[in-house]
């Protein structure tokens, strides 16, 4: 029974330590004006989920977005780049990992707005939001549904 608990604690501890390599090898490109606060707040989160950030601080976040081919009705305070992928807004780090893992055809993630309860959105409510797959054209299904 020890011995079963001790090989059950190796393969759990195995296994998320190459998650987390996974996560940390990985380097997430963020683009934010130097003045937002729950932009930080979301690569706290990033980081924490063991990704590895590289911020920019800029001046026009919205001309990032169009570089990197974001619709403009997705948007949200800052866009970010990770394994070929856009990323607009609060998405939280479990759907960007879930994103790599799958590797959909798809331009990227968006949480639209800065919907409260939302990974470095946190504050008095946590309010339903969608987190959703995006295409070049501009196309977009929901990929992932938080507070419903
Ligand atoms: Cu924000
Ligand atoms: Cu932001």
């Amino acid at each position: 029974m020890k011995r079963i608990t001790a090989i059950l604690a190796a393969a759990i501890l195995g296994l998320s330590v190459s998650v987390a390599a996974l996560a940390q090898q990985t380097v997430v490109e963020v683009y934010k004006s130097p003045t937002c606060g729950c932009c930080s707040d979301w690569i706290k989160h990033l980081q924490q989920n063991g990704f590895t950030v590289k911020t920019h601080e800029v001046r026009d976040t919205s001309a990032y977005r169009a570089k990197f081919g974001v619709p403009d009705q997705l948007g949200s305070c800052h866009t970010a780049l990770v394994g070929g992928y856009a990323i607009e807004g609060h998405v939280p780090a479990r759907e960007i990992k879930r994103l790599l893992a799958e590797r959909p055809k798809a331009k990227g993630l968006a949480v639209p707005g800065m919907p409260m309860g939302a990974p470095g959105m946190e504050g008095p409510r946590s309010d339903p939001y969608e987190v959703l797959l995006f295409q070049a054209d501009g196309k977009y299904a929901v990929y992932q549904k938080y507070g419903k």
